[in-house]
């Protein structure tokens, strides 16, 4: 039997649906990669009194992920609205329970990315991003930001950060991704992807 395909985790979180919409279209840019699948993944709502209060499979969409889903994946992008300028308590909840896999170093050489979703143009985009970095680069992962080739990055009037891709929602998160926003998060899920290939096959080759 073949061995599996290597995938790409992309971990969201997404409580209205904009970034959840940004990770399918993520996954999109992954699978246009030959040899790797997009694999994605989100995590429950966190409660105020730190009870369970969600079924462990949710009623719709992408299941919960597991650590094994971060521990065996070749490249991760994380995604969460932007909350207050930072990354969404559910998924920083998540994050803080990957300390095994660091003191493994099993996320390290790894490559990683982030995206996000604000209502307001200026709302703290690529401080969103940024905080998510900083688990990442802790984890020892090699950040892919999106590079300014992706010409739609000086075109946009909407979301598109060197830092990551973005995407302005609008004050009811119904704003669909425009056409700059689609070109860039597809782009920066297909970089992932070819990184992760290079990297995964690397891993496997000797020093
Ligand atoms: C508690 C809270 C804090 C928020 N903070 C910001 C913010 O700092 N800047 C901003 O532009 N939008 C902010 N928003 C709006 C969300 O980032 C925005 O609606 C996002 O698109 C929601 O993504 P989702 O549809 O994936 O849940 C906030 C929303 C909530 C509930």
């Amino acid at each position: 039997m073949s061995d599996p395909l290597p995938y790409v985790l992309i971990l969201y979180y997404s409580r209205f649906g904009a970034t959840r919409a940004r990770a399918k279209r993520m996954a999109a840019g992954v699978e246009a990669c030959r040899g790797i699948e997009a694999r994605l993944r989100t995590v429950p709502p966190v409660s105020p009194t730190c009870e369970a209060v969600d079924p462990e499979i949710p009623a719709e969409g992408a299941v919960y992920a597991s650590l094994d889903d971060l521990r065996h994946c070749a490249g991760l992008a994380l995604g969460s609205p932007t909350r207050f300028g930072n990354m969404a308590a559910p998924l920083k909840h998540f994050v803080d329970t990957t300390s095994e896999l660091w003191l493994g170093g099993t996320l390290v050489d790894k490559p990683a990315t982030a995206f996000t979703s604000t209502s307001s143009l200026h709302g703290g985009q690529e401080t969103t991003l940024i905080s998510m970095l900083l688990p990442l680069l802790h984890h020892g992962m090699v950040y892919a930001g999106l590079p300014y080739s992706e010409t739609a990055l000086m075109a946009t009037q909407g979301g598109g950060t060197p830092y990551g891709a973005s995407h302005l929602a609008g004050q009811r998160s119904d704003r669909p991704l425009d056409e700059h926003e689609r070109q860039l998060t597809f782009a920066q899920g297909k970089r992932l992807a070819r990184l992760a290939l290079a990297l995964h096959h690397r891993a496997g080759a000797p020093a």
